[in-house]
């Protein structure tokens, strides 16, 4: 496995793969890598002949009162679980080689898709995840790109910069990977006390308890939203940052009763530790 360490090494990469005729995927990370990022390794490898991981734990998407300087490292660790899972090359700029003195250009997606859910939350964490990705795809030249449907909002967002500035990217979605008892993979899991961690599958137990309700027919987002807090509520240390459903294309509000598909979307506190969790409910048609 290859370590590449700066935006040309990871271009003559790719552009040598190219020239060989192999197609050459990303799959974007902040490192402290689990199964969750391996299943992203996996659906890259399916669609291209060479695999590129990147570790950047990205300040631009960190607010200042954010976890930036908690936020788990182990790059030891993650190349030996790269080397193993088949990588060919893992990309690991520091932060002077993507923002180098002077910086001063950003990507901003701007309406519904950034201005509800983490992106009321979290200002500006989205012009951060779009500016780093947009120059990811710059540095690395992939033609495919993997991200994981757990960061439901942030892949929507992604998208959007992709279709907009015209990069010859495809997008590939892995589903949410979680552990036996229901929470989704996610490098901030490490943060949480055993406590915590103990209580933590109550996201998942607020979207099955929601989605329960849509499978019996309930459309009221009210209700729906109601039926996750309630669930929610049973765990003593979660303190709910948001729930909330949205349409799950546009990301609008989904309005009163479910129509079209929805996302319910999750983030939630354990301590200083901000967990999140999606499910999109789909209504079916032609049945009564
Ligand atoms: O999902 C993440 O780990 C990050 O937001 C990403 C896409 C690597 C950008 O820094």
């Amino acid at each position: 496995m290859r370590i590449l360490r700066t935006a040309a090494e990871a271009r003559a990469a790719s552009r040598a793969w190219k020239r060989e005729g192999l197609r050459v995927a990303l799959v974007p990370t902040m490192g402290y890598l689990h199964e969750g990022h391996l299943s992203l390794v996996r659906l890259a490898r399916a669609r291209a002949g060479r695999v590129v991981v990147s570790i950047f734990v990205n300040p631009a998407q960190f607010g200042p009162a954010e976890d930036l300087d908690r936020y788990p490292r182990d790059l030891a660790r993650d190349t030996a679980l790269c080397e193993e899972a088949g990588v060919d090359a893992l990309f690991c700029p520091d932060a002077g080689e993507v923002y180098p003195p002077g910086y001063a250009t950003y990507v901003t997606v701007e309406g519904a898709l950034t201005a509800g859910l983490c992106g009321a939350r979290r200002p500006g964490h989205f012009r951060g995840v779009a500016t780093v990705v947009a120059k990811l795809f710059a540095m690395v030249e992939p033609d495919a790109a993997a991200f994981g449907q757990k960061d439901a909002q942030q892949v929507a967002v992604v998208r959007r910069m992709t279709a907009d500035l015209n990069l010859p990217v495809e997008l590939l979605v892995g589903p949410t990977v979680r552990e036996t008892d229901g929470l989704a993979l996610s490098s901030r899991n490490a943060c949480l006390t055993p406590a915590e961690r103990a209580q933590a599958p109550v996201l998942k137990r607020a979207l099955d308890a929601a989605a329960a309700r849509f499978e019996a027919g309930e459309r009221s987002a009210a209700e729906l939203l109601s039926a996750a807090g309630t669930a929610l509520a049973a765990a003593p240390l979660a303190r709910p940052d948001y729930v909330d459903l949205v349409d799950a294309e546009t990301l609008e509000p989904a309005g009163p009763a479910l129509v079209r598909p929805a996302l319910l979307a999750l983030a939630v506190y354990f301590g200083a530790t901000r967990l999140i969790d999606n499910a999109v409910l789909t209504p079916s048609f032609g049945s009564c």
